[in-house]
């Protein structure tokens, strides 16, 4: 049996192969640099039994149904209409390079794998010596733990992004699969696997993210003999005949410290290797957006206003939202009319741009190039340019141009080359407003093709990634973009627990968070400023609101939480957010700690009222327990006359050691729900 070994910060693979397609032997926790591999192969010998086949099919990188593998085959192909069942050879290792070949049907398989950062990135490729359709490819399979119970993963919908799922894993499939055409609301492409009594910040957890736009699936399956395997791919039915395929990156990840290894993980992967930035040394600009504040109602001398009132308030970059083109009164039309609206902006942008440049803000502009409206020139112009049946149900009225096809890229590019080429534009939010009729590896391909075009010519404008707020949230798309609108719930309390679900993937500096309206547009909930405020603070803050709406206390507030978020935002674009394990169910809790471990916020939020009468302590994490460390609630001017108590917290900083942060925790003062306590650590 030949082996070898891949190691990343915190975790080892070893593969091995006797002949055939290599499998997992070990996926874990970082094994010593002298561990004998060869002991690997002994300790993961198997017996068998009756009832049983003679020898147990490998789980492996491709479990084979050729091998008689009962479970989930990792390809499922045809040629010419019959079942293909290949029995794959290895041919080939180059470095981290796998090559197998099946040479009785004309098939080749390669498994890559690479370390990126804290993860490991592993892809499959598969090319047939004639065509073949493949309805199933997976990535590189790994095996499940043994001593976990549950499989952590989302769901999701529109405004309610992220919501975690604990499902226990039995005999059979438990499967995720995003058919809709984008990573999507409904099953983010990211899943957790815990071994048995893990926490945020304790125990043993394996975690894996498939990095594809367009639709992914997810299997992971109990065999009868008690293995487990855990395989993505691209959503069945999204290709069409070829000779080669690839799937997605599949990042793995290994934490013996919690979800949160895994968590920091895949935000440094995202923050350092996945995302490039066109402006890699300016610190993250203010957002002021001004969709929540006059949706499709676009003006000149409204739109000055408020960017005189939100350049007051902090804010370094004014994004003009939908409803600057075509005849877009409202979400029914114009979509694919990438023109100025000479109704709305007879002299064009540049009035708009040129004042908010004078008040020293960048300029933003919002898109959504996939997508056509009926009632459009472009519909009208080219019918043959829209993806699936005439007679096909829309979402918010409108349909989705054929991107695969380069003659709609080229347009599309011309378009949006156009606009960028004439005005002084820093960000475009590209947004993609509906599910696909018919989802393909080809469109999906032809975004990230039109996007790699724009950034290739325009390399100094950052993209946000936008789909009804989080609907295509993955590394695919964050390859061509910097930033991500998670949600478009502005409601504090949601996004609280939206943010903090989100962190098990998402760095903070790619995460876009606004302060929105008094009264929420999506909830209808009102939530004091001091609350809102907080929330954007916790990532990429920005304003959506309409700032003539502010009272003067509110102003001050909001500008003071912004003022602090400038003046924290170089370390914090670097630090990890650690999720903290709470003994209330009432507290949504998180530990921003800088790189080098010397400073901290701790961000407390009570999205509920208790159900105790006080406030339970609450640990913190990842501290040196014999350092000591200052530690100041920095917003205890907003305790409550309820909060009756004089304690050292509402009193000043006081001086902990890490030991006594991390084993009893801090008691915070009572307070209201909606809510939030902001603690500042130095260690001393
Ligand atoms: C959906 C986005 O998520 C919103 O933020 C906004 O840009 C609208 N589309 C505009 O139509």
């Amino acid at each position: 049996m030949q082996t070898w070994r891949i190691d990343a910060p915190g975790q080892t693979l070893v593969l091995a192969s006797d002949g055939g397609v290599p499998s997992a032997l070990y996926w874990g926790a970082a094994l010593p640099g002298g561990q004998d591999l060869t002991e690997i192969g002994l300790i993961a010998a198997r017996d068998v039994t009756g009832g049983m086949i003679d020898r147990l099919p490998d789980v492996s990188l491709c479990p084979e149904a050729g091998q008689s593998f009962q479970g989930q085959a990792g390809l499922v192909a045809y040629r010419d209409g019959q079942p293909l069942y290949p029995r794959f050879a290895l041919v080939g290792v180059d470095g981290s390079q796998f090559v197998c070949r099946d040479a009785a049907l004309g098939l080749s398989i390669t498994f890559d794998f690479a370390v990126e950062g804290d993860v490991i990135a592993a892809s499959t490729t598969l090319e047939a010596d004639s065509e073949i359709t493949v309805h199933h490819l997976a990535a590189p399979v790994m095996p499940g733990p043994q001593y976990g119970a549950d499989i952590l993963d989302f769901s999701g919908r529109w405004i309610g992004e992220f919501q975690l799922e604990r499902a226990p894993w039995r005999a059979g499939v438990h499967m995720r699969e995003a058919r809709g055409g984008r990573s999507g609301h409904e099953h983010p492409p990211i899943a957790y696997f815990p071994e048995s009594g893990a926490q945020n910040t304790s125990g043993a957890v394996f975690a894996m993210h498939y990095g594809w736009s367009g639709g992914h699936v997810m299997y992971a399956e109990e065999l009868s003999d008690g293995r487990r395997q855990i395989q993505w791919g691209h959503a069945t039915g999204t290709r069409v005949s070829g000779r080669v395929f690839e799937t997605a990156k599949l990042y793995l990840a290994v934490s013996e410290m919690g979800l949160n290894g895994c968590a920091t993980a895949f935000q440094r992967h995202l923050r350092d290797q996945v995302v490039t930035w066109p402006h890699p040394d300016r610190p993250r600009p203010v957002h002021y957006n001004c969709w929540e504040a006059v949706y499709f109602d676009h003006g000149v001398e409204v739109l000055k206003d408020i960017a005189d009132q939100a350049v007051k308030l902090g804010a370094e970059r004014f994004v003009l939202d939908d409803g600057w083109f075509g005849k877009r009164d409202d979400d029914t039309s114009s979509l694919g009319d990438w023109d100025v609206d000479p109704r709305k902006w007879p002299d064009g942008l540049t009035p708009i741009i040129e004042h908010v440049k004078s008040l020293g803000m960048v300029f933003g502009l919002w898109f959504e190039p996939e997508m056509v409206n009926m009632d459009s020139d472009l519909a009208r112009a080219h019918p043959e340019w829209i993806l699936g049946p005439v007679d096909q149900v829309e979402g918010r009225q409108q349909r989705v141009l054929d991107v695969a096809n380069p003659e709609v890229r080229d347009h599309l590019y011309r378009k949006i080359a156009a606009i960028l080429a004439s005005h002084d534009i820093d960000y475009i939010k590209w947004d993609h407003n509906r599910l696909l009729p018919v989802a393909s590896v080809a469109q999906t391909s032809g975004v990230y093709a039109l996007l790699g075009r724009l950034r290739r010519d325009f390399p100094n404008v950052e993209v946000e990634s936008c789909a009804s707020g989080g609907g295509r949230i993955d590394a695919g798309i964050l390859e061509h973009t910097q930033r991500i609108w998670l949600s478009d719930s502005n409601d504090a309390q949601e996004r609280l627990r939206i943010q903090h679900d989100a962190a098990l993937m998402l760095p903070m500096t790619i995460t876009g968070s606004h302060v929105g309206p008094r009264q929420c547009h999506t909830s209808g909930r009102v939530h004091d400023i001091r609350f809102r405020s907080w929330v954007a603070a916790q990532r990429h803050m920005g304003f959506e609101m309409d700032p003539r709406e502010l009272t003067e206390e509110e102003a001050v507030v909001l500008s003071q939480v912004t003022a602090w978020w400038k003046g924290n935002r170089n370390w914090r674009q670097t630090a990890d957010i650690l999720r903290l394990d709470t003994a209330d169910s009432s507290v949504i809790a998180e530990q921003q700690l800088s790189q080098d471990k010397k400073r901290f916020v701790v961000f407390v939020g009570k999205a509920s009222t208790g159900t105790q009468i006080m406030p339970r302590p609450l640990r913190l994490t990842g501290l040196e327990p014999g350092a000591t460390y200052e530690i100041e609630l920095i917003n205890r001017d907003e305790a409550h006359h309820l909060s009756r108590r004089e304690t050292p917290l509402k009193d000043g900083p006081v001086t902990l050691s890490g030991q006594l942060l991390m084993q009893h925790g801090l008691i915070l003062p009572w307070s209201f729900p909606d809510r939030m306590w902001v603690i500042e650590g130095k260690k001393k």
